[in-house]
């Protein structure tokens, strides 16, 4: 991104939002190689929304444990340090951009499915590929987008034209985005990573979704969300806010070693675990 195209995006989004004051300290408590199950529990345990939600995610069908966990040092043992951190980092961010506004809010919750649906997908292949942290790409595939979140609730009127110019010229919003802003959501997703102060791999999943051949060392990682997001707009879950299919990258899709014949189980896979899952993750019981 040209350091200008930087400036504006700081220029036009002044205060880029900050997260909640306890998934700081959770992010903070992760990163110390010294913190205890115990440290951990007790930031949680602070705050009760994030304690009901946590032993409600554990308790779900996607993670699938056999017995009832019933405590938070339970979640942690069992989930370990960075799975905790990536949930309640997701819920917060997914809570901290909730619009108020009813046309925002519908355009939201189709980005919600989409986003959904990605993680879903990323999941998949990840186990199909026997990658080791599915959680970690479930997360990537949930966060994706976020910069498109980002530029609605802080410059709704561009992200009208973006949107609207998207449609007029069927292109993806990507393009539009660079047309109407001069940056696009991969950019505010790379900076919103730098103040959270994310993994590196986050960032750089984030940045180069959409041109995975770019992300270096995480070049397998991105380009699983990048097969993800494009499945799940193939298969029409949410709405990416265009109506068109990325192109595969051929680079990204040589780093994953996948199998053609293997996208039909992957596909049919994510369709049955997204409906499995929405309720979960949305709070919708
Ligand atoms: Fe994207
Ligand atoms: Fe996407």
């Amino acid at each position: 991104m040209a350091p200008r195209n930087i400036k504006r995006i700081i220029d036009q989004i002044d205060d880029l939002p900050t997260l909640p004051r306890t998934v700081l300290k959770i992010t903070e408590l992760v990163n110390n190689p010294k913190s205890s199950a115990r440290d951990l529990a007790s930031v949680i345990t602070d705050d009760q929304v994030l304690t009901a939600r946590l032993l409600k995610l554990v308790n779900s069908s996607f993670y699938g444990f056999p017995q009832k966990i019933s405590t938070i040092t339970g979640a942690i043992v069992l989930l370990g340090f960075d799975a905790i951190r990536n949930l309640l980092l997701t819920t917060s961010v997914f809570d901290m951009f909730s619009s108020r506004y009813k046309d925002q809010r519908i355009i939201q919750e189709r980005f919600w499915d989409h986003s959904l649906g990605c993680a879903i997908g990323a999941k998949v292949i990840g186990s199909y590929l026997r990658y080791e942290k599915v959680e970690e790409l479930f997360v990537s595939g949930l966060l994706h987008d976020i910069g498109k979140i980002v530029e609605m609730l802080f410059l709704p009127d561009d992200f009208i034209k973006v949107m609207a110019l998207a449609k007029r010229q069927n292109s993806l919003i990507i393009v539009a985005e660079n047309e109407v802003l001069g940056f696009t959501h991969p950019d505010v997703g790379k900076l919103l990573s730098e103040k959270w102060n994310l993994p590196l791999k986050l960032m750089n999943i984030l940045e180069y979704h959409h041109q995975p051949e770019l992300a270096g060392r995480f070049v397998r990682e991105t380009s699983i969300i990048h097969l993800a997001d494009i499945l799940a707009r193939a298969i029409d879950l949410g709405s990416g806010g265009d109506n068109k299919i990325p192109a595969l990258n051929p680079e990204g899709w040589t780093s994953l070693n996948l199998k053609l014949n293997m996208l039909e189980p992957i596909v049919h896979e994510i369709e049955r675990e997204f409906q499995d899952i929405n309720w979960v993750v949305t709070g919708k019981m």
